[in-house]
């Protein structure tokens, strides 16, 4: 196995390992509205005010463990980096201090992920390879499912010096890829599929009247059919009326379809022959694709806080809810499933993973609930609006955001207890 080393990393493991000794308290924030607010257990939706490495591990210590877990990590663009290490400069530097803070969360991620849970984290190309190989270190080689690229914006910056960058990763693990199901895509184009099949046994079947017939109007005789797709015999004189069948009449195929689906979704084709149409439940996904270039970007993402926010421009880098339902829409699987499915954000910025299980579940209906970790980082720059911390942009973000788009969860806003 590979294995990435840099200064710190030994003492940075064991920070997943030291007691804490905090336990949950309820966050009342006096700037937005808490009034729904729902006791830690209870609640559909928690938000937790603190730093994550403390609250993942009251996490795993308390036994929660998430079938989805999505990050979104402070990429190490190099700004308010320091770090003192006389054998490292630069990126280096920067780098092993970025690594020194996300390791532990990442083995804290894996800790607290189902066996058959699924791991989604976004990146862009600074810390990539380093994030990738640490990953593949915690999870195993064999656990990373994927890359998905993701167009942060539609036109490219001319600012940047040698190559313009508009693309960023969703490194995808699982904790046990042999009990992770598939990620599921798109919907197959499929919306009608043939009745007959040269292996089946013939078999009499009705065609009931009012059956959909694409043919010609006119009365068709009993006897063979045959046109590009397998023959069948007709047994009674067959009337087409405006499109539809008049009388039923007997048919005898090679039919691969009981008599209930058949009268259900079948139809008599152009060229009389037999078809039936793809039922809803039926539908099947594809695989999921690992190209997220046409989805939502970060200008949209702007836009959304805008229209909660209003102009102010509160918080720098969100996420578009498109991505994320994007992301959520791969593991919609339900089947087996009790309760809701437990999803987690540990570093949650303005909240559009909670934003995102809300509409995803209006889209699949696969009940979500979703725990979101955000420190109480102060607001830098702008300071006249009302927060004075990420964690408050955050708790309101979600508040406000999910009654305008029409849904009324519980929420337990809850902090760590000093
Ligand atoms: C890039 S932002 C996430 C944005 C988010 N995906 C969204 O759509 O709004 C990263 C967030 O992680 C928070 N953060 C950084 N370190 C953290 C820590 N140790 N514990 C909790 N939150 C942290 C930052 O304050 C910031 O809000």
């Amino acid at each position: 196995m590979l294995e990435l080393v840099w200064p710190g990393k030994e003492k940075s493991a064991a920070l997943c390992s030291t007691p804490v000794e905090r336990s949950w308290d309820t966050w009342i924030s006096a700037s937005f509205d808490s009034s729904n607010q729902a006791k830690f257990e209870s609640a559909n939706h928690r938000v937790i005010a603190a730093d994550n490495l403390d609250a993942l591990k009251l996490l795993r210590d308390s036994g929660h463990r998430y079938d989805v877990i999505y990050i979104d990590p402070p990429y190490n663009t190099g700004s308010a980096l320091t770090y003192n290490d006389k054998n490292l400069s630069g990126g280096a530097a920067s780098s092993a201090t970025w690594l020194n803070s996300i390791y532990p969360r990442m083995i804290l991620a894996r800790d607290v992920l189902a066996e058959t849970g699924v791991f989604f984290v976004s990146i862009d190309d600074n810390e990539a390879c380093h994030l990738l190989t640490i990953l593949r270190e915690i999870f195993g080689q064999e656990n990373h499912l994927g890359t998905i690229k993701w167009r942060r914006k539609r036109k490219p910056s001319f600012l940047d010096k040698h190559m313009s960058s508009s693309l960023e990763y969703v490194l995808v693990f699982a904790r046990n890829a042999r009990l992770c199901p598939r990620l599921l895509g798109m919907e197959t184009e499929e919306s009608t599929r043939p009745v007959l099949n040269a292996s089946n046994k013939n078999v009499e079947r009705l065609i009931p009247a009012g059956m959909p017939a694409h043919c010609p109007d006119g009365k068709y005789a009993p006897g063979l059919y045959k046109n590009r797709s397998l023959g069948f015999s007709l047994l009674d004189p067959l009337v087409v009326a405006q499109g539809v069948v008049s009388e039923q009449a007997r048919i005898v195929g090679q039919f691969r379809i009981q008599q209930e689906l058949w009268t259900e979704t079948g139809f008599i084709t152009k060229n009389f022959g037999l078809r039936r149409r793809v039922l809803e439940s039926e539908r099947k996904r594809r695989h999921a694709e690992d190209d997220g270039t046409a989805w939502p970007t970060n200008e949209d993402a702007q836009a959304e806080l805008k229209l909660v926010f209003g102009s102010e421009r509160v918080f720098d880098f969100p996420k578009p809810v498109g991505l994320l339902t994007e992301l959520l829409s791969m593991v919609s699987h339900d089947e087996s499933r009790h309760g809701p499915q437990r999803c987690l954000d540990f570093y949650a910025g303005s909240g559009s993973f909670l934003i995102a299980a809300l509409e995803q579940s209006r889209q699949d209906a696969v009940a979500r609930s979703v725990d979101l970790i955000q420190s109480r980082e102060s607001v830098r720059g702008n300071t006249d609006h009302q927060f004075s911390d990420i964690a408050e942009i955050c708790a309101y973000r979600v508040t406000v955001d999910s009654l305008r788009r029409g849904f009324s969860p519980s929420f337990a806003f809850v902090q760590l207890a000093q």
